[in-house]
């Protein structure tokens, strides 16, 4: 078994970027810049932003973290939308999702300017995806696909499972692991909670991707010998032993289906690092002008 090192991988990832940066800078080229809007004050969503203000620094780019309350209207934030779209500097930005329950996240996610929409969540972006043409592809799909590339792990021909059907993860991922390029080229099963004889399904799959966020459902009975788990699950667990009061728990029983495996991805360390970088090769690029030239 060969554990996937997100971690180690994101760091390096992290030290390229920043390397091309540095290039692009001081040929007097624009530093990236990206804005991060944070409505609320969710725990996870805090951390989550504040590990990518952080990368930001790693990468050396500006960050801008715009902060509002819960009780922000939607069309206040649709001004805040579109404010971003048409700051030059702001090459591009994010909505932390989730939002409150009085605000259409859809309705954000179609404001934002498909051109500086580095989440990778507008429709133009997702369409573009599932069709093969270049886009912004959402951060953790992403990420698992340059742990693939990053680890040569052989995925044509091999059925994958994807055990999920988010917007977010499941479908994009099935989406990439379909096309007909690598990483992909593979046969995809998705399952989700309707889904009949998963576990049987499960059995059959060279690669399983769990992004259902129920802890520790992927359990050794359910898992080929051999095959690669690539865990997306990060449930916050009550922990009394932490000083933060809980764990992050993966939808993999890491403990009993690692024996297994050829390779599996961690929790943490494993692909929440990969996400974050992902978000930061999309700014790089969205600052380059490399994928939209307008
Ligand atoms: N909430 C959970 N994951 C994400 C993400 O990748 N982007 C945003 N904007 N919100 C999230």
């Amino acid at each position: 078994m060969q554990l996937i090192d997100g971690k180690f991988i994101s760091e390096q990832i992290k030290q390229e970027i920043a390397a091309e940066v540095a290039e692009i800078t001081t040929k007097g080229g624009k530093q990236p810049h990206l804005a991060a809007i944070l409505v609320g004050h969710d725990g996870g969503s805090e951390t989550y932003v504040a590990n990518k203000v952080k990368a930001c620094a790693q990468c050396g780019f500006k960050s801008t973290l715009i902060r509002h309350e819960e009780d922000i209207t939607e069309e206040a934030l649709l001004q805040e939308v579109e404010r971003l779209n048409n700051d030059p500097d702001i090459d591009g930005f994010i909505v932390q999702l989730p939002l409150p329950k009085h605000i259409s996240e859809q309705r954000i996610i179609e404001a934002i300017d498909y051109r500086k929409d580095v989440d990778g969540f507008h429709p133009i972006n997702v369409g573009r995806m599932s069709i093969g043409l270049p886009c912004f592809v959402s951060a953790t799909p992403a990420g698992i696909m340059e742990l693939f590339k990053r680890y040569d792990i052989d995925t044509k021909g091999k059925h994958c499972v994807v055990l999920g059907r988010s917007n977010i993860v499941g479908k994009p991922v099935a989406t990439l692991m379909m096309q007909k390029a690598y990483p992909g080229n593979a046969t995809v099963t998705v399952c989700h909670s309707a889904s009949k004889g998963l576990k049987e399904i499960c059995r059959q799959a060279d690669i399983i991707i769990a992004a259902l966020g129920q802890p520790n459902f992927v359990t050794a009975d359910m898992v080929k010998e051999g095959a690669v788990i690539i865990d997306v699950g990060t449930t916050r667990v009550p922990d009394a032993t932490k000083k933060s009061g809980f764990h992050l728990n993966g939808d993999v029983l890491f403990k009993e289906v690692a024996p297994k495996c050829s390779y599996i991805t961690p929790v943490p360390g494993g692909v929440g690092p990969m996400t974050i970088v992902s978000l930061m090769r999309n700014t790089l690029l969205a600052s380059k002008k490399a994928i939209y030239t307008v």
